[in-house]
């Protein structure tokens, strides 16, 4: 009867550490599937859109995010920070005159977000753009600081 309890709490307590250990596995696979999903899907960045209803040469809104999408004449994209370089106004698109003016002390700034008139000195900032599954994603929460324009800065389909 001793011998059958020894048993019985013997088997208990297996059975206990291969629940607990189970238990464990599952949980840091889990944790595993759920940061593979983050840096694979998109689930953080914001989606500006299909990327055939982006016009070449044409300059979009998203104020509530805080920038522009350049759809380049090459069929390119930046996305460009509405923050001005100078002292941090919002700088405004002006279809007629295309380029982004200053409100504040008029600096201007090309399609690529270059300086063409001080006081500013560096191009506006860039935010990175993926381009997933045909849409256009970008990460707002890092803001890329540049003092000038170069091609590598574009993000082509
Ligand atoms: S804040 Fe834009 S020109 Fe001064």
């Amino acid at each position: 009867m001793n011998f059958l309890k020894k048993i019985t709490r013997r088997s208990f307590i297996k059975k206990g550490i291969i629940a607990i250990v189970s238990l464990e596995l599952i949980y840091l696979f889990v944790n595993l599937l759920r940061k593979s999903g983050d840096a694979q899907t998109p689930a953080n960045l914001f989606e500006a859109g299909d990327i055939d209803l982006f016009e070449k040469g044409k300059v979009y809104p998203y104020s509530s995010e805080l920038f522009y999408l350049s759809c380049l004449k090459d069929g390119g994209f930046l996305a460009i920070s509405t923050k001005c370089t100078h002292l941090g106004c919002t700088v405004n698109f002006q279809k007629k005159e295309d380029k982004f003016l200053c409100p504040c002390h008029a600096s201007a700034f090309n399609k690529h977000g270059e300086v063409l008139a001080p006081p500013a000195t560096r191009a506006l900032d860039l935010y990175p753009i993926t381009i997933s599954k045909n849409k256009i994603w970008v990460d707002t929460s890092k803001p890329q600081r540049r003092n000038k324009y170069d091609q590598s800065q574009i993000t082509y389909a």
